[in-house]
């Protein structure tokens, strides 16, 4: 199949191949999604199909306003107000319980759905046009990182989808963090562009469930089931390095092999001349980190490179939610200094 190019003025086209059932690339403010009808259980299944993705991990229902909340969900929790209200349109997922509608092709079967809000407009008018929640996960195959360009999508998805609507790179460049809102208390599942510390000042209280944090061992079950797969991986094996930038830098480039690539802050480009370098931002700018990040990782897919050293953030912010890729991404092999 030829996968159309269309612009945001196309929204009307990119509505008809949802109602048709058909597979769209969908820009959003994290990353581009691959959506379809979320409410025919056929068009979720070309979902899986095209991504290679495992059938028990279930998809995120993409709506334009919170008042579609009650259409697909029950129980809903004072807090889901709360967020909706102040961060819809916005990077946030909410898990809630869902209604029968809701086929559970979507869910993977779970009695719960993930429910998101994207802020992007055309995205917005396309899932409006087309009446129908979109299911929509990220747009890679499964495995590889998320794409944050148009570009970084086709390089998995051209020919095997309809269509995909070009909006430019994605503002945030992380998934959006997933808030399961059916526990007391609410439980983080992945972090991401809504901090931890602003859904704590919104709801209190937020337990953070330990796939974010560490690898799973084999038998062990989180709570958002795509958290326990080894995921934005490049080819080649990652090391990430935690600690103090000065030190980190130091450390790596003392130890890297003669076709080492590296992952790194703009101000130490210099301390690794001859290998392959992807920059990621200044060490200070957290937001330019995240942006960056997934593009690091695919850019090494085409470089020969033997493996990957990462010079990694801190915790805080939307660090957290860089880490977690990173350290995904190195299938949990981190060096600790000081
Ligand atoms: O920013 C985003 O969230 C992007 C854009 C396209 O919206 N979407 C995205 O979807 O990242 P995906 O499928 O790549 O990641 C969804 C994650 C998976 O780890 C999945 O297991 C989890 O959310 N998830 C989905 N529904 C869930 C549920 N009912 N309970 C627990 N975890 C759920
Ligand atoms: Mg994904």
């Amino acid at each position: 199949m030829e996968t159309k190019r269309l612009t945001p003025a196309d929204a009307s086209d990119a509505a008809r191949v949802i109602r048709c059932g058909g597979l769209l690339g969908i820009p959003t403010e994290t990353v581009y999604g691959l959506g379809a009808n979320g409410l025919d259980p056929a068009a979720v299944g070309r979902i899986f199909t095209a991504k290679g993705r495992p059938q028990d991990n279930p998809l995120i229902l993409h709506i334009p306003s919170a008042d579609w909340l009650e259409r697909f969900c029950e129980d809903i929790p004072p807090q889901a107000k709360t967020l909706a209200d102040r961060f819809w349109p916005g990077p946030l997922t909410m898990i809630l319980k869902r209604k029968a509608i809701v086929p559970g092709a979507a869910t993977a079967g779970l009695d719960t759905v993930g429910m998101r809000c994207p802020d992007c407009a055309v995205t917005r008018e396309i899932i409006a046009l087309a009446d129908v929640p979109v299911a929509a996960p990220s747009g890679n195959t499964s495995g590889r990182p998320s794409p944050t360009t148009a570009a970084a999508m086709l390089e998995d998805m051209d020919g095997k989808i309809q269509a995909i609507v070009d909006a430019g790179p994605c503002a945030v460049g992380v998934e959006s963090p997933i808030v399961d809102l059916t526990v007391t208390p609410p439980r983080l599942l992945r972090p991401g562009g809504v901090t931890l510390e602003e859904l704590e000042d919104a709801l209190g209280e937020v337990a953070v469930d330990e796939a974010v944090r560490r690898l799973m061992a084999p038998g062990e079950h989180p709570k958002a089931p795509g958290m326990k797969y080894r995921h934005y991986a490049p080819k080649a094996p990652v090391t990430v390095v935690k600690g103090d930038p000065d030190e980190t830098a130091g450390y790596i480039a003392a130890r890297m092999g003669e076709a080492s690539g590296v992952i790194c802050f703009d101000e130490y480009r210099g301390y690794f001349r001859g290998h392959p370098v992807e920059t990621i931002g200044p060490a200070a700018d957290q937001a330019e980190q995240a942006r960056r990040i997934f593009d690091a990782l695919r850019a090494f897919d085409h470089l020969p490179v033997t493996d990957i050293w990462a010079q990694s953030p801190d915790d805080s912010g939307i660090g957290l939610a860089v880490t977690n890729r990173l350290n995904k991404a190195a299938g949990f092999h981190i060096i600790e200094l000081g």
